[in-house]
């Protein structure tokens, strides 16, 4: 096989088999095939795009390409969440103790905060004491005992997904559907899903802008997952504004926490009810997604769920009466609150320019390598279709100096949109595509 012939056979638009796919990722992780060459490649698959099945092929070769997490043992199902990313979406803090409190294992590898979204690691490490990053031994006991753990991304697995990844970031390819598909996807199975629901957010703050562009992404995750033979269920949600009230490391926790106790805000309690039924669902613990509601409900109601989420920050070093006692009142040094300079309604918040703003507050960072503070952030007091008296707090900046507040107080005012009119309301769950 030569890989000049793979590159035309794609240029032209055909479709490449499963032998050819795993050739070409073969020899890009042995380095027998130069960068130049799978650019190429890469080029021709964001023009001509694949079928689910060689996007199929494509993830296989992928989670081939280095460690894979046999988690089979532990007795299942194993099912976990995917979210493309949004502000203020602290879903999994909620999610993956209140799956796991319906029976499902939850084998939840999470990344930190870049660019204007945040990361769970980071919103995890914002608890006293807790370890956000374990040993594999440890994230197995979680995983038996409790029914969840959480940790970072082992960095052997999937290693052609790194490598391909920073070729896509320098080539113009990463916006391709399939190549993001089999990018998470490969990550998500090879360490140790069984099953995936995809939370693929859509609006101003999300990856995906436009319902027909979260569509597409939604459509091509749950057909290759068939092609695999997986239970997928991508769920589109609304991320037009930030998610819940708190955005910020430990503030989020705080609303995690308001959460299992069933007193969460309305729009962050539906997207994870939802996501949370259709895991229990594709785990196979019930047979419709009512009665999975029913459950979840049920296991936020008797507290077993935040029992599972205090469970697992004692297994990962934390100190659950020292969360408790600091919830509500851990607070960095500053505040400044951004009013509304006349009266009306919210129209919209623009969670990407909120996002951006976090970034030299220290919610999030430019760089990997970057620190970032535990109590910064917003509690925003007013969102989409609150109605407004002049005066009133839309916002509190919470950060850790002056010159930290004073430098984007512009940029968090200019977020919110505001006029006379009431809006119309957007559903947060757009619409939901199946492979059971
Ligand atoms: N997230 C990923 O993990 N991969 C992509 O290609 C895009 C987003």
């Amino acid at each position: 096989m030569r890989m000049t012939d793979l590159i035309l056979k794609k240029r032209n638009g055909a479709h490449l088999t499963e032998e050819e796919i795993s050739f070409l990722i073969k020899g890009y992780v042995a380095e027998e095939i130069p960068p130049y060459q799978i650019s190429a490649w890469l080029m021709a698959v964001f023009f001509k795009g694949m079928s689910f099945e060689e996007t199929g092929y494509l993830t296989r070769a992928m989670i081939a390409s280095g460690k894979v997490f046999d988690l089979s043992s532990l007795g299942g199902p194993l099912v976990d969440k995917h979210s493309t990313g949004g502000v203020g979406d602290k879903v999994s803090l909620i999610l993956a103790p209140l799956a796991a409190a319906c029976g499902v294992q939850v084998p939840m590898m999470s990344g930190r905060a870049l660019g204007h979204t945040g990361g769970t690691l980071d919103k995890l490490d914002s608890i006293p004491g807790y370890q956000s990053v374990i040993s594999e031994e440890l994230f197995r006991k979680g995983l038996k005992e409790i029914g969840f753990a959480m940790t970072g991304q082992s960095k052997d697995v999937v290693p052609a997904d790194r490598l391909m990844y920073a070729l896509r970031d320098v080539t113009g390819t990463v916006e391709s559907v399939p190549l993001i598909t089999a990018s998470i996807m490969s990550k998500k199975f090879a360490e140790g899903a069984q099953s995936l629901i995809f939370d693929v957010k859509c609006g101003a703050g999300a990856f995906m802008k436009t319902p027909e562009a979260a569509e597409e992404l939604a459509v091509s995750l749950v057909e290759t997952g068939r092609s695999l033979d997986r239970k997928i269920v991508a769920v589109i949600t609304n991320m037009d504004e930030p998610l819940g009230r708190k955005v910020g490391n430990f503030l989020e926790v705080e609303e995690s926490l308001a959460c299992l106790r069933g007193e969460g805000p309305e729009d962050l309690m539906e997207v994870t009810l939802r996501l949370t039924a259709w895991m229990v669902v594709a785990g196979g613990i019930v047979p419709t997604v009512e009665e999975a509601l029913d459950l979840c409900k049920a296991r936020l109601a008797d507290g077993s769920a935040m029992e599972k989420f205090l469970e697992n920050v004692e297994l990962q070093g934390g100190d659950r009466k020292a969360l408790l006692e600091r919830e509500n009142k851990a607070r960095p040094l500053f505040y400044k609150d951004i009013t509304a300079r006349e009266e009306g309604y919210v129209q919209s918040i623009d969670s990407y320019a909120l996002g951006l703003a976090g970034i030299p507050l220290g919610v999030g960072r430019n760089k990997t390598e970057d620190s970032v503070e535990p109590l910064v952030g917003y509690e925003l007091m007013k969102k989409k279709g609150d109605s407004l008296l002049k005066g009133e707090t839309l916002v509190r900046i919470w950060a850790e100096s002056e010159s930290a507040l004073k430098s984007i107080e512009g940029q968090v005012r200019g977020a919110y949109s505001i006029a006379a009119e009431k809006p119309t309301t957007t559903p947060m769950i757009l619409k939901e595509i199946k492979a059971l």
